[in-house]
């Protein structure tokens, strides 16, 4: 199995028993503003391109993991037991499957999220990435962040960026066979007016899931071979807008590249429409609030809803139009941000 070999490689001189009697971590949700989109390897989750994300500061998951004494892992979402037959217990007993070792370890895992479940608002990007650092604490292991990096994004792709607070690329690596290249970093930017608006417009779960969306994307779309070329170019000048603090290219870069990537899923066959009637209407609204002035972008990721982007100036206008978006603040007084953690 490739995961195994890579937790192998990563964990080979470490201890194999819980040096705690729990680990608990909270990990950020985060929104790529150039996105991951198709896989290289879809065992390890290596993806064809960079993306780069920004993490949404306090909304995210946290996690508390320790050892179970019964003959299953127990898994609580929210307070609530979810069932061996729900495929978020068949995604994190999985993942779980990475760290049984000799002693066939079971695992009582809990998960509080303060954003929706599978409703193309990262859940499972913050997820993973808060049960690998949970994991970590349980052992006591101490492994640098770009080593959890690795180990989230074998739970999901995008978990590798939930790492970090803050402006964040994944670097797609290249060289190494089972991708001990292919992490993410913070970059070293900081925007403290900066807004994530969370336009909740359908939280029932995807009826396709990102994983077979990208498959589909790679293996049909006569539009996939531009997508290399439109993600480096949107990471440059996302970086120019973060030097210079432009916050129309910011936008216009953004908005971009999730057009551009759902008009990829929509050329696949079958095709694939993550949007729905009001996604359509939200945009047009937001496409007529920017003809009159107001610096407002958006971005969507696998599912209906959208993701706002706009400055602190423009809260209490915007507010006004989008009663019940709910706001994230990704520099606000955010310890992470120094440490990295
Ligand atoms: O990590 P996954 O498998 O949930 O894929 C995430 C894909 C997008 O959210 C659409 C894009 C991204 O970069 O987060």
């Amino acid at each position: 199995m490739p995961k195994n070999k890579v937790i192998t490689e990563i964990l080979h001189n470490k201890n194999k028993t819980p040096k705690n009697k729990c680990g608990v971590s909270f990990a950020p949700s985060n929104i790529a503003l150039c996105k991951y989109w198709g896989k290289r390897n879809e065992l390890l989750n290596l993806p064809l391109t960079n993306s780069l994300s920004i993490s949404l500061g306090d909304k995210g998951a946290t996690t508390k993991i320790e050892i179970s004494e019964s003959a299953t892992d127990k898994i609580y979402l929210n307070g609530i037991e979810v069932s061996e037959y729900n495929n978020f217990y068949k995604r994190i007993s999985d993942f779980l499957n990475l760290f049984r070792f000799e002693t066939n370890y079971k695992y009582i895992v809990q998960t509080t999220t303060n954003i929706p479940v599978a409703a193309g608002v990262a859940s499972s990007a913050c997820g993973f990435a808060a049960l690998a650092k949970s994991v970590n604490n349980l052992f006591g292991w101490e492994l640098e962040d770009k080593y959890l990096s690795i180990i989230a994004r074998l739970g999901s792709g995008s978990a590798s960026r939930s790492i970090w607070h803050g402006f964040v690329e994944w670097h797609k690596g290249l060289f190494d066979k089972i991708g001990m290249d292919s992490y993410a970093e913070r970059l070293d930017y900081t925007w403290e007016e900066l807004r994530v608006g969370l336009l909740l417009i359908d939280t029932n779960a995807k009826k396709i899931s990102s994983r077979e969306a990208m498959r589909l994307s790679v293996l049909n779309s006569p539009f996939y071979s531009i997508w290399p070329e439109e993600v480096s170019r949107s990471i440059n000048l996302v970086k120019k807008a973060l030097e210079e603090k432009n916050f129309s290219l910011l936008g216009e870069t953004t908005e971009k590249n999730a057009i551009c990537m759902h008009a990829i899923m929509q050329t696949t066959t079958p095709p694939i429409l993550y949007s729905n009637k009001n996604t359509i209407d939200m945009m047009h609204k937001i496409w007529d609030l920017r003809k009159d002035g107001m610096p407002i972008y958006f971005t969507q990721d696998a599912g209906p809803n959208l993701k706002l982007l706009f400055l602190e100036k423009d809260l209490s206008a915007i507010k006004e139009y989008f009663p019940d978006m709910q706001v994230a603040i990704p520099f606000h007084d955010n310890p992470g941000l120094k440490t990295g953690q």
